[in-house]
């Protein structure tokens, strides 16, 4: 099937058979909107391996603002800016000690362990993603020559969608750090939690000695995520940028996209959580569907387990989702409008009639 791209509102949308195909596997697909393609078209750039590019510079400051942290480093990628993160705050024979079903551990291709040569150990998350003092507690190893040294806390937020409260993450924090242990936040959709909760972002990143927040989620950047933290950490970061490869020149036609995103699509972030919630009313009345939502991802679990079908029937209807088993995740994004909402519904209860 061919699909081709189109201007459809603010937003390059991709089109199929004449009618707008919507992409629900994740938030990661949104296309920049005319407002954001006019500030990279505008953006005054220089080489930022440099340090002289001002959309760069601009990008970082206002991220170290935002979060309540000295300074910031505009790296290529979640997964990067994780390892990065990692490699700055552990050393070979180290260990960080993180949630089983976190980014970190299950979906970047073991990058600690493999670049970093440290170890990692996942401790079961709940149902809400979260962990609990006792767990990290106990997974903090002792001062033992047949151990590795606990170095640090990895947690996630949101965790799946589901936003994870600042108190009870400070709790988890503490508890790390009064064993020694620094503490990295993978805020990739940080903002999600942080209008959810109604809390402000600062609030959200201050029990953690780094942060790491994606421009290229929710946030609708192409490309980009930002870490946080003490000026000297960013100093190193910067450096294990330059070791990875991800030191780039004229960055600040991404990082003006990024600053656009901040300054206009934080708020909007409400919007997908409204929609996502309607989303999971509409197909509430569907008996053979289980539905879970918080924040932005809709999670339907079959239970005649016809995933695979009825990926293929969407996808004959122009409607994008990943197959996913036992859970199929629906994600709401800024590419998905209100008559979208009524076709992924329609399309949906065709199917199970
Ligand atoms: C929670 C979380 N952390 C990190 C990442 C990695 O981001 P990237 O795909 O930019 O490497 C993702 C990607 O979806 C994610 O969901």
């Amino acid at each position: 099937m061919q699909s081709t791209y189109s201007t459809m509102g603010s937003s390059k949308t991709a089109i199929l058979s004449g009618r707008k195909l919507i992409d629900l596997r994740s938030d990661t697909v949104t296309r920049p909107t005319a407002g954001m393609y006019d500030a990279m078209m505008s953006a005054p750039v220089g080489d930022d391996v440099y340090g002289d590019d001002e959309s760069v510079n601009r990008l970082e400051l206002s991220v170290a603002e935002l979060l309540g942290k000295e300074a910031s480093l505009f790296v290529s990628s979640g997964t990067q800016s994780n390892l990065i993160a990692v490699l700055g705050h552990c050393a070979r024979g180290d260990e960080l000690i993180t949630g089983d079903d976190y980014h970190i551990y299950i979906d970047e291709a073991g990058g600690p362990s493999v670049l970093g040569g440290i170890a990692m150990c996942a401790l079961p998350t709940d149902h809400l993603g979260a962990l609990t003092i006792a767990q990290v507690e106990a997974a903090i190893k002792p001062d033992d020559i047949h151990c590795p040294v606990s170095r640090l806390l990895c947690l996630e937020n949101t965790v799946h969608g589901k936003a994870q409260s600042p108190d009870q993450l400070k709790s988890l924090a503490d508890t790390a750090r009064a064993a020694g242990l620094m503490t990295h936040l993978d805020g990739a959709r940080l903002m999600n939690a942080s209008v959810a909760l109604g809390q402000a972002p600062k609030k959200m990143a201050e029990p953690f000695d780094s942060v790491s927040l994606c421009l290229s989620k929710g946030l609708g950047a192409p490309v980009g995520t930002v870490l946080s933290g003490t000026k000297a950490f960013i100093r190193r970061a910067r450096r294990d940028r330059k070791l990875l490869g991800g030191g780039t020149r004229q960055a600040g036609i991404l990082a003006a996209a990024g600053s656009y995103a901040l300054d206009n699509h934080i708020e909007r972030l409400t919007d997908d959580h409204f929609n996502a919630k309607r989303l999971a009313e509409g197909l509430s009345t569907i008996d053979r569907l289980k539905i879970s939502q918080q924040t932005n991802m809709v999670f339907i679990s079959p239970s005649d387990g016809r995933q695979a079908e009825l990926q293929s029937y969407l996808s004959d209807h122009g409607i994008v989702i990943s197959a996913g088993v036992p859970s199929i995740r629906l994600v709401v994004h800024l590419d998905v409008n209100e008559d979208d909402l009524g076709r992924i519904i329609d399309a949906i209860k065709k199917f199970y009639q």
